[in-house]
């Protein structure tokens, strides 16, 4: 199956009992056992089937199973949003006294998570440039037990090259996680380009109407984790499950396998079976929705990098940008319509701007079919220091936009009148 063929059939056929031929909810917590004998089978792993939907549901499961197809992995897991994907990937591979490197220039409430909360825990992140891979080797030690990266930087949409920073990631024995909230898998497959797992925050491209949360994990199933000395966890008995050792019991799956029945098992972050439904309505689109944002995003970008009174369009779409090269290798269909734009001018006109808009709104969020700003200084990045932002290449006033698809000759005219109304400033 191709891809868009994928994003409607992946993991479904009509069910047995109803030959309901949309993808059912099953808004259960539970699953009844046939006897205690079942029950006991299931538990003791002699027999696999559904037992509480923390852990499993058949609705969810679509959707694992279709992520799995779209990206090319061998398994999926849906989590209760991006951030508890993200979260639960780490956990999995990462304990106290462990350490993570991170590319720096990427969504500030990951960065809060790994310096934050992880770091409490005992878990060291590591930020680098995500331009120059050698900084991975170099901020790696015998502690380091991931690599991560966003394929298109949040907030500036900046393009790190995948196959070199895989490339070290492999030679040190470390996988490779990459967030490919922003790019969606019908733009890029970061399995295709070395990643080892993907993970998305699904509130945004893949459910594409703003309404639910979510997160997925794609595994590549391609690491090597049977003898690695950084991975403990997979090559000795779990005592919490059966004594399994998931990189000789699991194979391929070890990864994944394990995120289900330890980590999700005991963190919890689930997603809700009618979450896992909304999203599966949303990538059945995916393909038609993502060509039209980027032909949108092109003409946003066109049209402000044109304008007088803009300082700086960061679009890699653009000929002119840094990331142009990496644009072409990585993103022949077109680039994810987020990216960062500079009014000349203060912090107020920025905000006169914001303000101004009329069919565009100001939300902390991205990939909605609705055409929507921020200023990430002062939302997302807001725990940033200044000084930090600047290293990022964020300013006070800079201003992130998610371009829709609604009808690009309105989403400009919105932009024009919005930027006359601060010509007087
Ligand atoms: C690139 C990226 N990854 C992860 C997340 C976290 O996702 P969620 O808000 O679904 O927890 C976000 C949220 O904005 C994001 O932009």
């Amino acid at each position: 199956m191709k891809f868009d063929t994928k994003a409607i059939h992946a993991g479904y056929s009509p069910e047995k009992t109803t030959g309901s031929r949309a993808v059912p909810i099953y808004m259960t917590s539970a699953y009844a056992f046939e006897s205690t004998e079942h029950a006991r089978r299931l538990f003791a792993l002699e027999e696999s089937g559904n037992i509480y939907t923390r852990l499993q549901n058949p609705t969810t499961d679509v959707l694992e199973k279709r992520m799995a197809a779209l990206d090319g992995g061998i398994g999926a897991m849906a989590a209760s949003s991006g951030h508890g994907a993200i979260t639960m990937t780490l956990l999995n591979l990462a304990r106290s006294g462990d350490e993570i490197v991170s590319a720096k220039a990427i969504y500030g409430g990951a960065v809060n998570l790994m310096s934050k909360t992880l770091g409490q825990m005992g878990i060291k992140a590591n930020y680098v440039d995500a331009h120059d891979p050698d900084a991975f080797r170099r901020a790696t030690n015998d502690k380091t037990r991931a690599y991560f990266i966003e394929t298109m930087g949040n907030p500036l949409g900046d393009i790190p090259d995948i196959e070199q920073i895989a490339r070290v990631a492999h030679e040190n024995g470390v996988p490779l996680i990459a967030d490919n909230t922003e790019a969606t898998p019908y733009l890029l497959r970061p399995i295709e380009h070395g990643a080892d797992i993907v993970v998305y925050s699904s509130t945004k491209y893949l459910t594409g109407n703003g309404t639910v949360l979510g997160g997925v994990v794609v595994d590549s199933g391609k690491f090597v984790w049977k003898d690695n000395p950084r991975f403990p966890d997979y090559n000795e008995p779990d005592a919490s499950y059966h004594g399994i050792v998931y990189a000789n019991d699991c194979g391929d799956a070890a990864f994944i396998t394990k995120l289900r029945t330890h980590i999700l098992r005991d963190v919890g972050a689930s997603i809700s079976p009618f979450n896992s439904w909304v999203t599966l309505l949303g990538l059945e689109t995916l393909g038609l929705r993502m060509q039209r944002h980027c032909e949108n995003g092109i003409k946003v970008a066109e049209f402000l990098n044109s304008h007088s009174m803009i300082e700086s369009v960061s679009y890699p779409g653009l000929a002119g940008s840094p990331y142009h090269g990496m644009y072409q290798k990585y993103f022949p269909k077109g680039q994810s319509p987020v990216f960062c734009f500079e009014i000349k001018g203060s912090r107020e006109v920025a905000a006169k701007f914001c303000d101004s808009l009329e069919i565009i709104s100001i939300v902390a969020n991205l990939g909605d079919s609705r055409t929507i700003v921020s200023c990430p200084a002062a939302t997302t990045h807001s725990q940033v220091p200044d000084e930090k932002l600047a290293e990022i290449g964020l300013k006070p006033g800079t201003i992130r936009i998610s371009v829709g698809i609604e009808d690009a000759e309105d989403i400009i005219n919105d932009i024009g009148k919005a930027l006359d109304e601060c010509s007087s400033l």
